[in-house]
């Protein structure tokens, strides 16, 4: 019989390529979203690539009530925990709204999971648990924190709970995957990453200065430690990690306990190369001007995802140039983003 996956925070721009990838794997995909960082057309773009309608729920997960609803309704075999803002900066300003939001979407799901005998989550993490760490790559036995913002900490701490809540509890099954940089947007044009306002993360940033919405990209900084001055990054492509996440869906289905596993490509490329990358692919100009450093960045990180290659039986496979291709596929198609 299928099974079922949940995708708590099923609309946005990992979990949409999540979705795809597990309908593709045979997978029945419900989505629980209450759209404060997307939007619902997300899914009639799935419909056209996959020809499946997802099932979604306007819900957030945080609301225990609205979500019991949710797993009344569906057989649920696992949960793909996405729901959390990831705002760097804001959260900086605003911790009590990331803390309680972060950490209350885990609980609401844990509790409500536990009622209806569903027993395996996999969860969003991200390579940012490493702080400042200097050596790279990164591998999932290091240190982990500080971290350098509330974001950052929300990441660690679900991550603590979700391993001391699988070590109480024999039948929980738990996989934390540590995100790298995902770039890149679904081949078809149709789904991508569609950020609110400016956009603080590098690839947004520079599709909409090809695209003309912006100026010129601010490098953030060209003194660091690295072939160029500017900072080195794992940029994966989102159908790479969108894959990852059925391997992951794929084992915790037949293991108990808990697992982390850095999903990165294990190259690293700086913002320079990645101007460089997205102009060469596209054949479109990119102004840039060298701008300081942006606090609480660090020199260079890149991932050891060799763990998920022997566990998971996963490996990135897309390269820098299907990464910028795609991206811009994305932008140039949908300038606004998924607003007409
Ligand atoms: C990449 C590189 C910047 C924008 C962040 C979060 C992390 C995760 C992913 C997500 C850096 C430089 C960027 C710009 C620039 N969280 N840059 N000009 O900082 O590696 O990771 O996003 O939800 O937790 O910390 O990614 O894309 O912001 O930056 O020069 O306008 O590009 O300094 O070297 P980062 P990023």
């Amino acid at each position: 019989m299928k099974k079922t996956v949940l995708l708590a925070g099923g609309a946005g721009y990992i979990a949409s390529h999540t979705a795809i990838e597990l309908i593709a794997a045979g997978y029945d995909v419900v989505s629980a979203d209450c759209y404060y960082n997307s939007k619902p057309e997300v899914f009639n773009r799935i419909e056209k690539i996959t020809g499946v309608k997802v099932k979604n729920y306007d819900v957030d997960v945080c609301d225990m009530e609205a979500l019991d609803k949710v797993f009344a309704e569906n057989r649920i075999d696992a949960v793909v925990h996405f729901a959390g803002y990831k705002a760097v900066g804001e959260s900086v300003e605003k911790p009590m709204m990331y803390y309680q939001n972060n950490l209350d979407s885990t609980f609401s799901l844990i509790k409500v999971m536990k009622k209806y005998g569903c027993d395996n989550m996999v969860f969003s993490s991200s390579a940012t648990v490493y702080g400042m760490q200097k050596v790279v790559p990164f591998v999932e036995t290091m240190q982990t924190g500080p971290c350098t913002n509330p974001y950052g900490w929300t990441k660690l701490m679900n991550e603590q709970i979700l391993m001391d809540f699988a070590n109480a509890d024999e039948n929980l099954s738990v996989v934390l995957l540590r995100y790298f940089n995902p770039v890149g947007a679904h081949k078809s044009g149709l789904i991508g990453e569609d950020p609110a306002g400016i956009p603080n993360n590098l690839m947004p940033f520079i599709s909409q200065v090809a695209v003309g919405k912006r100026e010129h990209l601010n490098v953030f900084g060209n003194d660091y430690d690295t072939h160029d001055g500017t900072g080195v990054r794992d940029y994966i492509h989102v159908v790479d990690l969108a894959k990852a996440h059925v391997k992951a869906i794929d084992y915790a289905l037949e293991h108990k306990g808990s697992e982390v596993f850095n999903i990165g490509t294990g190259v690293g490329y700086s913002v320079l190369d990645m101007v460089k990358a997205f102009e060469k692919a596209n054949d479109i100009k990119v102004p840039y001007v060298i701008a300081p450093r942006r606090p609480g960045d660090i020199d260079t990180c890149y991932a050891d995802s060799t763990k998920a290659a022997d566990i998971l039986g996963w490996k990135a496979e897309k390269t820098l140039e299907d990464m910028c291709r795609d991206t811009w596929n994305w932008q140039k198609n949908n300038p606004n983003g998924y607003d007409a």
